[in-house]
């Protein structure tokens, strides 16, 4: 009873929000409403808490089971396929297709209901924060809708700087944020004992970077749609930044809203290709759609079982096209996709002109990546001057730290310290990406030379999902390096 109620109240109080500068006495109105809630459900809150569904029941929303599959199909992320020999009953899933067939359907529990349980003094601490700047300077309320400047941020070179020690990291807690961060990345939830790599800041050399503000950032996003498009990795940095954004905490008023971008489960398969969450105290949209390639892909013949897919090498994925409309700020990445043994595993053809490639440059991975890349970034490029407002990042790759052999045979990453704590380097070390926005207006996010040095911040042997004796030396511990790789995007935001 209570639940139904709730969020109908707290989403008229955003909505609110968000037409106060034009109507100040509405605001009195609010910030009492928004009081007597908070009397009220403080009140209220332990009697909710004894009907709420247990705590990993309320988690569905990543299942294990779902991640199992992700974790095993990724491990052998831009590795050698395995040699026949060494293909085992475990390892042979690491080449699955990232989407397996599942046979039966997961409940998903609505969002809003779990983010109600818990966490609502801190959300309206928030709202708050969101409502008290403007109260008191209302003649500058025009400031979130200017457009975005970039004038001091272009020039500056973020990925050349040093790690430092910093006594406010990380940005939020290991042991919280289960509602939007996968077990199998949550390092503090398994066997590690060092935590050392949680404690570094990124201080670029030649700019000055201002700490992630979850306020700040709420506020420069208002009404505004961040998309995270490519592989595991990418969902890495979406699932830090929505950690970064509630502070690790449960939020109310961060609807699911997946629907509106056809992120549903589709019948039959294990999970949606991505996920869509709406602060609605500023109506920020933050979303992740699953496309390893960045290209677009498609079923050869759609009405057989065991079909090759075209993979169209010159074009944007669907998605992409379809959405760019509704999209203010896009973060592009791929990379550990292109390989032999992933293509085959997928049943992946390369096209390129609506027909199978012919052409051996391209037919080359590497040649085929570079291709990809430069034809992503030249379409998003030409969409531009139709839409004003986009700002696109081609977020360059995010390295890997496989010592002493590869993901599948026995290649580690052990270190607990850093290789170096600086880049000095101008350029940056990913040239197929530097080389692919040079020339356009899409922005490099350049997170490799600074994720280069910091080999200790991989899962490593505490992966929860890889065989015995394998190590996760792609992905990275959340919260970790990613979380910086999000602090340079809000800096450039
Ligand atoms: C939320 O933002 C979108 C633009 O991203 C806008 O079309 C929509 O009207 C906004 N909703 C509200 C309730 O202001
Ligand atoms: C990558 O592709 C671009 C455009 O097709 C080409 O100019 C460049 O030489 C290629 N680079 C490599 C390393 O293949």
């Amino acid at each position: 009873m209570l639940l139904a109620i709730i969020p109908k109240v707290n989403m008229k109080v955003g909505g609110g929000y968000l037409h106060f500068r034009k109507k100040p006495l509405s605001l009195f109105f609010i910030v009492f409403v928004c009081a007597s809630i908070v009397v009220w459900n403080w009140e209220k809150t332990p009697h909710l808490t004894t009907l709420l569904p247990p705590h990993d029941q309320a988690l569905h929303l990543f299942p294990v089971k779902r991640e199992h599959a992700e974790d095993e199909a990724e491990q052998g992320l831009g590795l050698v396929p395995p040699s026949p020999s060494t293909i085992t009953s475990t390892n042979s899933n690491y080449f699955q297709d990232e989407y397996p067939k599942a046979s039966h359907h997961e409940n998903t529990t609505p969002l809003l209901e779990k983010s109600l349980s818990e966490g609502k003094e801190r959300a309206d601490t928030v709202k708050q924060q969101l409502i008290t700047p403007v109260t008191s300077q209302r003649t500058e309320s025009t400031v979130t809708d200017t457009p975005i400047t970039t004038v001091e941020t272009q020039a500056c070179n973020f990925g050349k700087g040093k790690w430092i020690p910093a006594d406010n990291r990380p940005l939020y807690s290991g042991f919280d944020c289960k509602q939007w961060l996968s077990g199998m990345w949550a390092c503090r939830l398994t066997q590690r004992t060092d935590f050392g790599y949680e404690k570094l800041k990124w201080q670029p050399k030649e700019c000055k970077m201002d700490d992630f503000n979850r306020v700040e950032f709420l506020k420069r996003m208002q009404d505004k749609t961040l998309a995270f498009v490519g592989d595991s990795l990418g969902r890495q940095q979406f699932q830090s930044l929505m950690c970064m954004v509630t502070g690790g905490k449960d939020m109310p008023d961060v609807e699911d809203v997946g629907k509106e971008y056809g992120l549903v489960k589709a019948h039959g398969s294990s999970r949606p290709d991505g996920w869509a969450f709406r602060f609605t105290i500023t109506n920020t949209t933050i979303l992740y759609y699953w496309s390893a390639s960045l290209c677009d892909i498609e079923p050869v013949d759609p009405t057989s079982e065991t079909t090759n897919y075209a993979m169209h090498l010159d074009r944007p994925p669907a998605f992409l096209k379809h959405f760019l409309d509704r999209i203010d700020v896009l973060v592009l990445n791929t990379g550990h996709h292109w390989n032999r043994g992933k293509l085959n595993a997928n049943r992946w053809v390369m096209y390129v002109g609506g027909k199978p490639n012919t052409n051996r440059r391209i037919a080359d991975i590497g040649g085929a990546k570079n291709f990809t890349i430069h034809s992503v970034v030249r379409w998003v490029n030409s969409e531009l001057p139709m839409h004003p407002g986009l700002k696109v990042f081609l977020r360059s790759i995010s390295p890997r730290h496989f010592f002493n052999g590869e993901w599948n045979t026995g290649g580690t990453c052990d270190s607990t310290t850093p290789g170096s704590l600086e880049v000095v380097q101008d350029k940056s070390s990913d040239p197929i990406a530097a080389g692919a926005v040079k020339g356009t207006d899409v922005k490099l996010l350049d997170v490799t030379g600074l994720s280069l040095v910091r080999e200790e911040g991989h899962i490593s042997r505490y992966s929860i999902r890889a065989a015995p004796g394998m190590q996760d030396c792609l992905h990275w511990c959340l919260p970790g390096v990613p979380d910086t790789w999000n602090e340079l995007l809000f800096a450039q935001i």
